[in-house]
């Protein structure tokens, strides 16, 4: 088969000038052949295999270009990387591997193309396009990754259990290409995935989180969650997630798969075409103090109070042991997970402006993703009751809308400063400073005065003067 149509990129006739010239080989391999035979638009990285050393094509490739690009150079791995027209090259000599047991990292070797494609992990992945003048633009297709791709199979190149004891990492690859093609994983595959699942500890966080991260940001992150569960992934990497499974019964009380739950919370978050990973971050953890709060009440049932609070404490532990980011980010996923239920606990018509007014003051400018979280959280299979839900949250938007329209809450800041209060009085910091600050911003939030210069003011000398400060004459 002839694909020279995906070779429209000047740099890959630039990349066949330089082959002939060093007498090198050279061939498109991975992602790019698979996109593009996907019909998928391909703006992404290049991988250029060539049968030789990479480096070397590399430097000849900069010198047809204009100006010269920078060329990175990863002598331990025999690669080199340059940009053109803003898109990553990577070239890289042909090789064969082998691995030690408690690595990932191979020990490499020249090779052949074949060598090469072969110790790639899927079959769609080996792929590759001639970039030689005897056959410009052929598919060099050993193993039959062109007809998996027409099935929508993932199939290894080899043995799966050497694919994936070698290189463990190439499991969560599987089940995120799996979620983002929505390809099946061939059924031997998946039962090595199960049978290997252990050697998944010896790859890196940040390598697990970055497919984990590819799976939550896919259109439907439920068909990599319920892959990782099966598989037996998940109980690893997140052991909090997959003990919410599972359903109890008593006394003719039951209460909800709250794993199965979440998933359609995901799903409904990715639907909402947010794609904050945060948020998505957050709407899959948002119900883990569950299992930790469940309780069984006569009379009443199944209880899990305070499951948020609980929820969000366990935050830090994980974000830690996952070497996810702390700081900002942290702590907007917490803060989401510990007011989770506040706007459905505010959905009633006696609720106060001021409690409204409150909310909107924790949450500031994440109100809008609160929101988009409570109405994902809306898992009911009863229309019904669903169009209510939604209704009401409609409603309490249209609320928070008004109030922040009247009263500036989101990006509030005191109309009085503690300097304002220092000069006012003539008084160093001190304790009492934070009082009257804080006892402004509960009358604004309460409603008891306008946000606004003035009346802070007053309400400053008077309570300033009730604490025994004396105005500056
Ligand atoms: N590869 C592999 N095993 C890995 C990672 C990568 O065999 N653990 C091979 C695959 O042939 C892959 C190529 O290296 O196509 C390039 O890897 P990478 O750029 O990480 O992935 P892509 O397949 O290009 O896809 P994506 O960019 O979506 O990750």
């Amino acid at each position: 088969m002839n694909l020279s149509s995906a070779l429209h990129s000047k740099i890959f006739h630039i990349v066949n000038i330089c082959s002939n010239k060093i007498k090198q080989e050279s061939y498109v391999i991975g992602g790019y052949v698979r996109d593009f035979l996907l019909g998928k638009k391909n703006s992404r990285d290049l991988d250029i295999l060539t049968i030789g050393e990479g480096i070397r094509l590399a430097k000849e490739v900069s010198r047809y270009i204009i100006p010269i690009p920078k060329i990175q150079v990863f002598k331990r791995f025999g690669t080199a990387m340059l940009e053109y027209n803003n898109q990553k090259i990577e070239f890289v000599g042909a090789r064969r591997e082998s691995y030690h047991f408690y690595s990932r990292k191979p020990i490499i070797e020249l090779g052949s193309l074949q060598e090469d494609q072969k110790r790639r992990d899927f079959t769609i992945n080996s792929l590759a396009i001639s970039l030689n003048n005897d056959n410009y633009g052929e598919l060099i297709d050993p193993f039959g990754g062109m007809l998996d791709l027409k099935k929508k199979i993932l199939r290894t190149t080899l043995d799966s259990d050497i694919t994936y004891s070698d290189d463990p990492l190439r499991m969560m690859r599987a089940i995120r290409f799996s979620t983002e093609l929505q390809f099946m994983i061939e059924k031997s595959s998946f039962k090595s995935i199960k049978k290997n699942k252990n050697r998944i500890n010896i790859v890196s966080k940040e390598r697990i989180i970055d497919e984990f991260n590819k799976i939550l940001l896919s259109k439907k992150p439920s068909i990599g969650l319920s892959l990782l569960y099966k598989s037996g992934l998940l109980s690893i990497i997140l052991p909090e997630l997959t003990s919410l499974q599972g359903i109890e019964e008593l006394n003719g009380y039951k209460h909800k798969d709250n794993f199965d739950h979440t998933l359609q919370v995901i799903d409904n978050i990715s639907k909402e075409k947010s794609n904050s990973i945060w948020l998505r971050w957050a709407a899959l953890l948002h119900d883990i103090g569950k299992s930790h709060t469940k309780k069984f009440v006569p009379e009443i049932g199944w209880t899990f109070h305070s499951h948020e609070f609980v929820g969000s404490k366990m935050i830090p532990n994980i974000f830690q042991r996952l070497k996810l980011p702390k700081g900002m980010i942290m702590k907007y996923v917490k803060k989401m997970i510990k007011n989770s239920y506040r706007p459905v606990a505010l959905i009633k018509d006696e609720t106060s402006d001021s409690a409204i007014r409150r909310l909107l003051f924790d949450m500031r400018e994440d109100i809008e993703d609160l929101i988009k979280l409570c109405i994902a959280d809306i898992t009911t299979k009863n229309k019904e009751k669903k169009d209510r839900y939604k209704r009401n949250i409609f409603v309490l938007m249209d609320r928070i809308k008004k109030l922040e329209e009247r009263d500036r809450i989101k990006n509030w800041k005191s109309p009085i400063s503690g300097n304002d209060i220092m000069n006012v009085f003539n008084v160093h910091p001190c304790k009492k400073i934070g009082i009257i600050k804080n006892f402004i911003k509960d009358s604004i939030l309460e409603g008891k005065i306008p946000n606004e210069f003035n009346s802070a003011y007053l309400l400053m000398l008077k309570k300033g003067e009730e604490l025994g400060f004396k105005k500056k004459q």
